[in-house]
């Protein structure tokens, strides 16, 4: 057995060759990173099975040795999924407790898989891969959340609610038009991810350490074998590019903010005072002392998560900032927060599904608010413009003095008695009266992008074409 060999099998470092000591215990301890880049065993797996390959064809490794390496690879992965595979601190981190395994198993040949290759582009590979899977899972988690909303939204195109602006009631919208603001915000989100993938969707195996490699390798074929379009074209950015990361964090975080104000929203509409929605058993939870309450706690567990996921992208900038090329072992930190920050958006963005498709307007609830709160005042100033062919800023004073004598009459503005207009403003007649409910209100909303429950229609079929 070669001194390498006898090495491995005992436990000791792969890169020992010029060291007489084992390291202290807190340089291991600071060092080890099998305890979160376990996570990337997988793709690790996938980029060792492609550079084998490769290396074989191009006639850097025997086929022989490829076949011995490739089933060792094979074994390792069984072990992995039997749950028997020994993740071990003293090899530091996945890569090389893979290549150790592999020499327990196949023995010295273990040691030309590393042929042409180094842990900087190994490491690079293996997280652009788990990123770039991951992204493509959370555009599938977006879309179903988008499904949920466009069931909700079809199902209430002309049910009516109050819209607000600074959370005060401003003008009457219908549910459907509110829920569709979420699929566009989602559809946003989706396309920043598939924005991301495509730029992420070049392979940095081969860059080897940092300067490429001596042998006639293809990374062409590695990229194509692990799915990417292309090779990196510069070798010091392949091994120490992280963009891929931030972008991917980055596209997590808006859509983490999005989620935080729909979970807002279904927080206040289920509050007694509003009473605008119901989730059932299902979503919401007691309270061990309160008997009579109701709890929206998955709704503010989403509005939370978005801490945790900005506060990644905060982490891997911070780490990234200021590095030199080409790789430093900074980089290692830049697992721990992408992996929470994406466990963090799946559990939210299916949360949140779950929550929508369980939710229940209260209609009745919803319709009464619309018409509260002088909602329709603009209708009014819109009407004294077209029919009476007042200038707006005019008609906005007449309806300021007409929500002024409707609020000293405790009156909405649809039971203002005629005469109290026309003391106003004399030309009034009582069609005005057809403008000011909230249906009609909605109804006139016709503009592209409004809220007439035809416009919502269209919007929902627009993007149940889109999701297929
Ligand atoms: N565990 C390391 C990481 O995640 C792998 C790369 C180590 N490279 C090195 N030159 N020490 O970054």
């Amino acid at each position: 057995m070669s001194d390498d060999a006898s090495k491995q099998t005992k436990g000791q470092s792969l890169w020992g060759g010029r060291f007489e000591r084992k390291p202290a215990e807190l340089m291991q301890a600071i060092n080890v990173s099998i305890g979160f880049d376990q996570r990337l065993a997988a793709q690790d797996l996938q980029g060792s099975r492609a550079h084998a390959g490769m290396l074989s064809k191009q006639g850097v490794i025997t086929s022989a040795d490829a076949a011995a390496i490739l089933g060792g690879l094979d074994t390792i992965e069984a072990e992995m999924k039997a749950g028997t595979f020994p993740f071990r601190d003293e090899y530091e981190d996945i890569h090389m407790n893979v290549e150790a395994r592999l020499a327990e198993l196949i023995g010295p040949v273990a040691g030309r898989l590393h042929t042409a290759r180094s842990r900087n582009d190994q490491v690079a590979v293996d997280f652009r891969l788990w990123v770039k899977a991951t992204c493509e899972h959370t555009v599938g988690q977006i879309e179903a959340l988008q499904r949920a909303l466009l069931g909700q939204a079809e199902s209430h195109v002309a049910t009516i609610m109050p819209g607000f602006t600074h959370l005060q009631p401003a003008q009457p919208v219908t549910f459907g038009h509110h829920l569709m603001a979420y699929v566009e915000m989602f559809g946003r989100d989706c396309s920043r991810f598939r924005d991301a993938i495509e730029r992420m969707n070049e392979s940095p195996l081969g860059a080897a350490a940092l300067a490429g490699s001596p042998y006639n390798i293809d990374r062409r074929l590695t990229a194509a074998t692990l799915g990417f379009c292309s090779p990196t074209a510069n070798s010091l950015d392949s091994v120490s590019d992280r963009d891929f990361a931030l972008e991917a964090l980055s596209a997590a975080s808006i859509c983490a903010v999005h989620l935080s104000r729909i979970a807002e929203e279904i927080v206040i509409w289920t509050t007694p005072q509003f009473g605008f929605i119901s989730l059932t058993d299902a979503f919401t939870t007691g309270s061990s002392i309160m008997p009579q309450k109701r709890n929206p706690d998955a709704a503010e567990l989403v509005r939370a998560k978005v801490g945790r996921i900005l506060g990644a992208l905060t982490q891997l900038t911070v780490v990234m900032k200021g590095l030199p090329l080409a790789y430093s072992k900074d980089m290692q930190e830049d697992k721990p927060p992408v992996f929470e920050a994406f466990d963090a958006l799946d559990l939210s963005l299916a949360a949140m599904a779950g929550m929508i498709a369980d939710l229940t307007p209260n209609t009745e609830r919803m319709a009464a608010a619309a018409g509260a709160g002088y909602s329709t005042a603009t209708d009014l100033a819109d009407w004294l413009v077209r029919t009476l062919d007042l200038p707006f800023r005019q008609a906005h004073h007449v309806t300021g003095q007409t929500v002024k004598r409707a609020e000293q009459l405790g009156v909405g503005l649809a039971e203002m008695p005629l005469h109290e207009l026309q003391a106003i403003e004399p030309r009034i007649t009582t069609e005005v009266f057809s403008v000011l409910t909230p249906e009609a209100s909605v109804a006139s909303r016709m503009s592209y992008g409004g809220t007439a429950p035809v416009r919502v229609r269209e919007q929902v079929e627009r993007w149940k074409e889109r999701l297929g």
